[in-house]
Parts: C-alpha cells; structure tokens; sequence
C-alpha cells in the first residue's frame, strides 16, 4: 500500500510511515487544539518536500485569515501558491446549499480537479455538515464526498469540531464511521496531545502522544507516551 507522508514530524511514526494514499482522515478536537495548524503542514511539505498538489477548503476562516495565521510559521506558502502547488479556497454559506447538497459537494470535487491535488483539506466538515441540517443528509453527502475523492486518488483530511472532550470523537457521532481514519487532537492546557483512534489497513500505534506548537508547526512526540486516565 502507497503511503502519504503526513508531512508532521513524529506522526507518521504511528501510522506506519503515512496516511493510506486516497484514503479520507478525520482530524478531530475542540477550538485551538491545532487542527488548521496540521492541515496547512500537511499541504505545505506535501508541495514542498513530495511535490504533491494541495487544495484547502475552508469554511469556517476567510482565506485570508488563515493565510495571515500561518505566517506565523517559517512557510514560505506564496511561491507554492503561484506555482499552483497549494491553493486556498473559501467556501461560503447559501441557503439554497440545503437543497443542493449535490452541487456543493461537486464544487468541492471540482476544485481539487482543476488544479489536480493529491492532497486535500476541508476545515471543517462540521461547518459543511451544519448547512446541510439532518444527520441523514450529512451522512450521505459525507458518503458521496469521500467516495468521489477516493476514486480521484486524492488523500483527504476533514477536520471535526468537537467540544474537546477526551471521549467525543465527532459532532454528530456519524463522521467517524464513514472515515478511514480518525485523528484526535486534545488541548488540556498547558498540554497538548494527539492520538490515532483508527487508521484502516494499518496497525496504528494505540497510546496518547504529547506534541509542541512552535514556528516550526506540529511536532509529535512519538517515543514519549500519555496515559489515558492523565488526559483532562
Ligand atoms: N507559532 C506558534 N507557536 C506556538 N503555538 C501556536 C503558534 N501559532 C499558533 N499556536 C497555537 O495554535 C492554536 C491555533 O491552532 P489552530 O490549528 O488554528 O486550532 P484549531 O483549528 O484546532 O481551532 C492557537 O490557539 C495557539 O495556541
Ligand atoms: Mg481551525
């Protein structure tokens, strides 16, 4: 099986060398937690250091926002962005979304094929869920969605906002079913730790690892470990 580099230090650590490639990655937790931070790693060193293209769907920050955040880190996006390796995309909100679920998740399908990604974000699909409104609908968009990017062989990571509790794995207990794999990301200040819930066809490492924020971005710990019952 091909493995995607995660492009996080330590990470790959335990998962076997990467993501499977094509499969989708739910990336939950609660605000701050660095779920954004990860995502921009993931497509800047896939550009940068794998010469993957990346495509970032935001629905929660302006494009511009997120932009102005990561310059705080020592990512030189702006050349990537030119040579098309990594694009930003902001999606906004409609009302007539609710009744068009098929058209909004073709635009998201789009843009990753005009550009041709190997790699995309959507940050978060609990924006995207909560447009939509009921359960069943955010479960066959999310189906459809996933399946679609699979047969693209596009390795997709969708964040999950969560309230940040150590046993919420998703908002609406759906996404982590339809996922491949499930990354949960805690912030119990001052600590921070991340921690593989599920990685199909991988024999994923099962403890709690520490990682540091820094202007480096994410950095895992992957040799220090966690105890469960220490998390709060
Ligand atoms: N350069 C940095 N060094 C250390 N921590 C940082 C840095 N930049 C941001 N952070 C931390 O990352 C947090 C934001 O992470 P983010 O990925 O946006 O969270 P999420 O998307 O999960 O809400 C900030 O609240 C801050 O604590
Ligand atoms: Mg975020």
């Amino acid at each position: 099986m091909n493995r995607i580099k995660s492009g996080v230090p330590g990470l790959d650590d335990l998962i076997e060398g990467g993501f499977p490639e094509s499969s989708s990655i739910l990336v939950s937790g609660g605000p701050g937690c660095g779920k954004s931070i990860l995502c921009m790693q993931f497509l800047y060193n896939g550009a940068k250091l794998y010469g993957e293209k990346g495509a970032y769907i935001t629905l929660e920050e302006g494009a511009h926002n997120l932009w102005w955040n990561m310059q705080r880190f020592k990512w030189d996006l702006l050349p990537l962005e030119k040579e098309n390796m990594l694009k930003i995309y902001k999606f906004e909100p409609s009302i007539a979304m609710k009744d068009d679920i098929e058209g909004q998740t073709k635009r998201i399908l789009e843009k990753a094929k005009e550009m041709g990604a190997k790699r995309l974000v959507i940050d978060s699909i609990t924006a995207f869920s909560l447009w939509l409104g009921d359960v069943t609908k955010i479960r066959l968009a999310m189906y459809y969605l996933i399946e679609e990017l699979r047969k693209m062989d596009v390795t997709t990571i969708l964040t999950c906002e969560t309230s940040g509790k150590k046993d919420e794995l998703s908002r609406f207990g759906v996404e982590e079913f339809l996922t491949d794999g499930v990354i949960m990301m805690y912030f119990f200040p001052p600590h921070r730790s991340i921690f593989v819930r599920k990685m199909r066809g991988t024999a994923n490492d099962k403890a709690v690892h520490p990682f540091e924020i820094s202007d480096r971005g994410i950095e895992v710990n992957s040799r220090e470990e966690l105890l469960w019952e220490s998390l709060r």
